[in-house]
């Protein structure tokens, strides 16, 4: 296929408190780099936006560095509920899971629901669909995770969100955002949680605060939840280019508000025209890029709130 437009990619592994030491970068980078090599070189390939989100979130969903998937967080009663969404730019129709257990990879739900007349199904639904699917039941727990639990279960729970990154290992959603050769936008994310949370909290990632693309833009959220959903974030950064601002002017529109208001969260974001971007205002944001000539990421950008337009 004769590719018409360059195409673009951007991926999270979510966003948090600082990453301690080199070697955390360097675990981090590598991880984030195997998913950006894969799933640009589909994008060469002429793979469609979608698809290319869908294997970008199923590769951070395996690796256990992230919380997504397996290596997902673990709630407050120490069960593993995980939600995720998949949003087709060219459509503009949303899909997801809220709070799904024992799969492996949540994000193809919501890839199945894209199809479907109902597309967000919770916790019961959810694990219907994984019943009719006959998908292989799956335990995403690590021994990692586990032994977290139990450090933070002795200190009842006393932190807003669980670690995002320590030296071996990171937690936090994950995200992809893609523009493939036909000039086709998608946008993925899939989340373990806040960590330690009550039953039946839903997290932002399988809702359009979270998640959210159409044919101008599209943008996958990290972060604390309840500040993404207070700044309804990706919708936001999604209509604010469609109604005319550039990429770089909604994302520091849309920053400086949350910043304001002490928000906890980041970003990542690709528009139509193929400007990359991200922003924070936690201390780091785990993304990297592929923008057509190189890869760049944005493991060693200060801790202070920021706006990077590629
Ligand atoms: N952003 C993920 C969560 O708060 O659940």
């Amino acid at each position: 296929m004769e590719s018409q437009v360059q195409p673009k990619l951007i991926i999270h592994g979510g966003a948090g408190s600082s990453l301690k030491g080199k070697g955390g970068v360097q675990v981090v980078r590598s991880s984030l780099y195997q998913v950006v090599d894969a799933v640009y070189g589909m994008l060469l390939d002429g793979c469609a936006a979608r698809d290319a989100v869908v294997q970008g979130c199923r590769m951070l969903e395996d690796d256990p560095l992230f919380n997504a998937g397996t290596g997902s967080v673990l709630q407050s009663d120490g069960q593993i509920r995980m939600s995720a969404s998949l949003m087709d730019g060219v459509a503009s129709r949303f899909s997801g899971v809220i709070n799904v257990s024992r799969v492996q990879n949540p994000i193809e739900l919501a890839e199945f629901l894209q199809t479907s007349p109902d597309r967000v199904l919770s916790d019961l639904g959810a694990a219907e669909l994984v019943r009719e699917l006959r998908l292989a039941l799956y335990d995403p727990l690590t021994d990692q995770r586990f032994q977290e639990w139990l450090a933070d279960r002795s200190d009842n729970f006393n932190r807003k969100m669980a670690d995002v990154v320590s030296e071996s290992a990171g937690r936090g959603t994950i995200g992809v955002v893609a523009l493939d050769s036909m000039g086709r936008l998608a946008a993925g994310t899939s989340t373990g949680g806040k960590g330690f949370e009550r039953i039946g909290r839903v997290s932002d990632s399988a809702t359009p605060a979270g998640n959210y693309a159409n044919a101008n833009a599209g943008v996958s959220c990290t972060g604390i939840g309840e500040d993404i959903l207070d700044e309804c974030l990706a919708a936001k950064i999604v209509v604010r280019v469609t109604d005319g601002l550039s990429l770089r002017e909604s994302l520091a529109r849309s920053f400086a508000e949350a910043q304001s208001r002490n928000r906890d969260l980041g970003a990542i974001a690709l528009d139509a025209t193929g400007a990359i971007g991200w922003g924070k205002t936690s201390e780091v944001i785990l993304a990297a890029f592929h923008d057509g000539v190189s890869r760049g990421d944005s493991l060693e950008a200060g801790p202070e709130p920021q706006v990077f337009i590629v």
